[in-house]
């Protein structure tokens, strides 16, 4: 492998924060910002296939999320059945895969419906996957992988001296896929906010103060170029 291949992340994980600040500074209602919002993820899937990072995963609605106002919550699932059900062909064009992780079963139904639909038509697409964090997250994935492992001790199948880093990485909702590469965060916020803590362990963060709805080509190779110049030591000298 040359040096050059290390260069463009893998796996780019992205925090899409900035959305109401978006909409807040033109005096409109911050559903207005998450549909912006919407029209960036398909700049940045886009980006992504041209760069050939092979996943993107995005945190569209984490299970705190649940706790903003029914209205917001309400905007933000019609806006991802209307994305899902808008840009079906042009994913399968542009041969994507998608996927999902989080507690979807807390979703409603239709939601599910099409997601469930969406992952089943792209399930063949190779040119990038797409990890869409759905009531997402990360403490309670751990807790859902623990119960799995407990539940395997309990019945006899698994002996607790055997459990390490594989095995609980294969119960979480990423299992099969690779770890984070890159961490990108918008809008200038130094949290992590409960997104992928197992997973992003060795990753590099690169933070803009760009709110989401603006993130676009020159935000994306800064983020890029910013991975690039990093030495990934992975806690070796
Ligand atoms: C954070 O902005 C963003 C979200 C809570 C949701 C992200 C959702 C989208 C980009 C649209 C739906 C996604 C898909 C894949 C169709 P914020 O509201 O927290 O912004 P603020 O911090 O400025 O208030």
């Amino acid at each position: 492998m040359s040096d050059d291949s290390n260069k463009i992340p893998r796996h780019i994980a992205i925090i899409m924060d900035g959305n109401g600040r978006w909409a807040s500074k033109r005096l409109l209602p911050r559903a207005v910002g998450h549909e912006r919002g919407t029209k960036t993820v398909q700049r940045v899937i886009d980006l992504c296939i041209e760069h050939k990072v092979e996943w993107l995963t995005l945190y569209a609605f984490s299970t705190e999320n649940w706790g903003r106002s029914e209205k917001e919550v309400k905007a933000l699932m019609s806006l991802l059945k209307k994305y899902l059900r808008d840009r079906l062909s042009e994913m399968m064009e542009k041969n994507a895969r998608m996927h999902a992780i989080g507690e979807l079963h807390m979703l409603p139904e239709e939601c599910r419906d099409i997601i469930n639909e969406t992952i089943e038509a792209t399930k063949h697409n190779s040119a990038i996957n797409v990890v869409l964090a759905l009531s997402y997250g990360s403490r309670q994935e751990i807790a859902h992988a623990a119960r799995q492992l407990a539940m395997q001790v309990a019945a006899g199948e698994l002996k607790p001296e055997d459990i390490d880093e594989t095995m609980l990485s294969q119960q979480l909702y990423t299992a099969g896929m690779p770890d984070p590469d890159l961490l990108i965060r918008t809008s200038g916020e130094m949290r992590l906010s409960n997104y992928l803590l197992w997973q992003i362990s060795y990753a590099e963060m690169h933070v803009t103060p760009t709110l989401w709805p603006d993130f676009g080509r020159e935000d994306f190779v800064a983020a890029i170029n910013d991975y690039a110049s990093r030495k990934r030591r992975f806690g070796k000298r």
